[in-house]
This record gives C-alpha cells, structure tokens and sequence, in this order.
C-alpha cells in the first residue's frame, strides 16, 4: 500500500509536520479553514484535513494536481473495482503494446518492459475512463504515477537519469491507503498568484520554491504521464515543451510575485517555510529571495515571528544557516 508521503519530493514538509504544529500552537493560532498553495506532495494539507478542517489545496503541476484528487479529495470511489483494475494490470498482458511512452523512454528512466507497461496502463486508462467515476481515474493514475516513480532510474527526480541500466524487475502498481477527511478539499490546478484573490481562509501556508530549479524540470516525466499528450521530448534529458508551467518563483520575479500574492490573499495567519536545502555552490542554487527581504515584506503585513527548526525564535544576530536550514515565519496580519 502507498501512503501520501511515500514520494520522493523535493522540498516535501513530511518530516517537518511536527515543527509546523509545534509552531501554531506556541503562537496559539487556532483556525478552521486554510490554503495550502505550492501544496507539492500535499502532505501539510493532508495533516489539516486529518484535524478537521477545511483546506484550498494547489499547486501548478497537473500531475500534483491528480494526486490531491486522489488523496484528499471526499468524493465517491469503490475501493473493490480499484483493486479489481490494479488486479488486471498487475496480472494480464492482454492490454499490453509498444506505445508513446516505450518508443520515447524505453532505456533511459525506464527499462524497456517497465516503459512499456507503464504507457500501456496509462493508453488502458483512457479507454475505461467512462466506467469509472472521477476519482477513480484519479486512483488508479496516482497508483501508476507512484509505481513508476518508485522504480524510475534516477536519484528521486528527472532532470537526468542514471547512466546506468534501468532496473529490469517488473514494476508493481501497489493501492492506495486513502482516508476519510470530515471536511472537503477545495482542490485546484493554477497559478497560486492566479487564484490568490478567491482565497478566504484563516491560516495561509506559502511554501514555494526559492531557487532557479524550476519543479517542472524535476519532475515532467510524472507530468508527462499525467497529462498523455504524448509529446515530443527535447534534449538529453528528454523533456516536454513546458514553458507555461515554469514558475516567477525561480526568477528575479520572485520578491514581487510573493509580495503581490500576500497582499491578495484574504487570511488572518500566513505561516510561510524558508530554507537553504541546496549548497549555495551554484547560481542556480542560490535563494531568489533573501532572509532579509521576507523579514521586511512580511513585517509590513502584520507582526511577525520566525522560528527555526530547533522551535526556537529567531534572533537576527546569529549566523543563521549554520545548522538551521529549516524556518517558519508566522505573520498575524494587521
Ligand atoms: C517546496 S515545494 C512544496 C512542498 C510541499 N509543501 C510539500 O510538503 O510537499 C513548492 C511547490 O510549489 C509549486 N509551485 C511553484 N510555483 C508555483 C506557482 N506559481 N503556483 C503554484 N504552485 C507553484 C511546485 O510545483 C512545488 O510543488
């Protein structure tokens, strides 16, 4: 069985949920609703979801998109015909044929019969898409886009792959543990700064990316499987045309589309995570937003408190990426 968190995921806040909740109870902020708007693995709206309460959950990746569907969304599924598909396509070879995705990938991130199972489930799943509700298309894709993930021949994204043979053992597609959540999810696919104005919500929790890499270089391949246009790839690393998924958050944008997107948003708390997780080594890994500038834009939106990992307050005097790569700033808004 797979559980949300069973990805590898830049950036994911999995291991960071208890620092988070220790965070919002120190600063005794208590809330019903919240938005989750760079929501990645999901794994931070999920954690609210399982306390109850309401959440908007986005982020501009389509594959993450169908992930949240499946996950955290409350519609109806029938857990017997999920498993009566995973049963089919773990088992049968009857719906198996050279396709997009073992001519463009076979070799590379996939062997060629793993490449090959996995665009034949995905053409599979479009020919008995009008069989299954919404969220069960959704399921059975998060299943295959977990399964291929886990097997794939890199080092947990896909800017390269390995140079060495793809693994050969056949992959697996393994169910999904889903959970029943009181409240729905408000689930979308979108510029967060897009929908920043539709946002009604007690706790906001910003968590983009702060440095060049942009996340549909990372993962595309996911995209790719995601979306089935069945693209032509570009370059060594075989990518699809993806412009319009590039993020302002990893350019010099990035101090202005933060500070456009918290003067849009409608909310009483925004919890916002920074980090240095990369080396400053590289340009590319250097933060487009400094310590600095998010302590004085965010100051001029309410009061604020930084936390660092160790959950203490942050005093500016220090030298503060020694040991702490982690932080939490919490802005009461004014
Ligand atoms: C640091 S990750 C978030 C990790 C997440 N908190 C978790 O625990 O998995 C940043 C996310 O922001 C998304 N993203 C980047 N730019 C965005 C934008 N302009 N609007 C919405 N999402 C964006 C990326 O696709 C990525 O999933």
């Amino acid at each position: 069985m797979y559980k949300i968190q069973n990805r590898r995921y830049i950036g994911s806040k999995s291991k960071l949920i208890p620092f988070i909740d220790k965070v919002l109870n120190s600063e005794n902020i208590k809330f019903n609703t919240c938005a989750d708007l760079f929501a990645g693995t999901g794994v931070v709206a999920e954690h609210f979801l399982s306390q109850g309460k309401k959440a908007f959950i986005n982020d501009n990746l389509f594959s993450n998109y169908i992930f949240y569907n499946a996950w955290l969304s409350n519609d109806e599924y029938s857990p017997i015909k999920i498993s009566k598909w995973l049963n089919y396509y773990n088992q049968s070879t009857d719906y198996m044929q050279n396709n997009y995705f073992s001519d463009t990938f076979a070799g590379t991130y996939f062997s060629y019969n793993n490449a090959k199972f996995i665009g034949s489930v995905r053409e599979h799943l479009e020919t008995i898409k009008n069989k299954l509700t919404k969220r069960e298309y959704y399921i059975l894709l998060s299943s295959l886009l977990y399964s291929a993930d886990k097997i794939a021949n890199t080092v947990g994204h896909y800017e390269v792959f390995l140079s060495s043979k793809p693994q050969e053992s056949k992959i697996e597609l393994l169910p999904l543990e889903i959970q029943q959540y009181k409240q729905p999810a408000i689930i979308t696919y979108a510029d967060a700064n897009a929908i920043a104005s539709a946002i009604n919500a007690d706790l906001a929790y910003i968590d983009p990316p702060y440095n060049s890499r942009q996340y549909i270089n990372f993962y595309h391949i996911l995209e790719n499987i995601a979306e089935w246009k069945k693209m032509s790839v570009l370059g060594k690393t075989l990518k699809i045309q993806r412009n319009n998924k590039k993020s302002d958050y990893s350019t010099s944008k990035a101090l202005n589309a933060l500070t456009d997107l918290i003067s849009k948003i409608k909310t009483k708390y925004i919890l916002l995570s920074y980090n240095n997780t990369y080396k400053a080594n590289s340009e590319a890994s250097n933060n487009k937003i400094t310590f600095e500038q998010l302590q004085t834009t965010l100051s001029k939106f309410g009061k604020l408190t930084i936390y660092d990992s160790t959950y203490k307050f942050f005093n500016s005097g220090k030298t503060f990426f020694d040991g702490h790569k982690e932080f939490l700033f919490v802005c009461k808004i004014k």
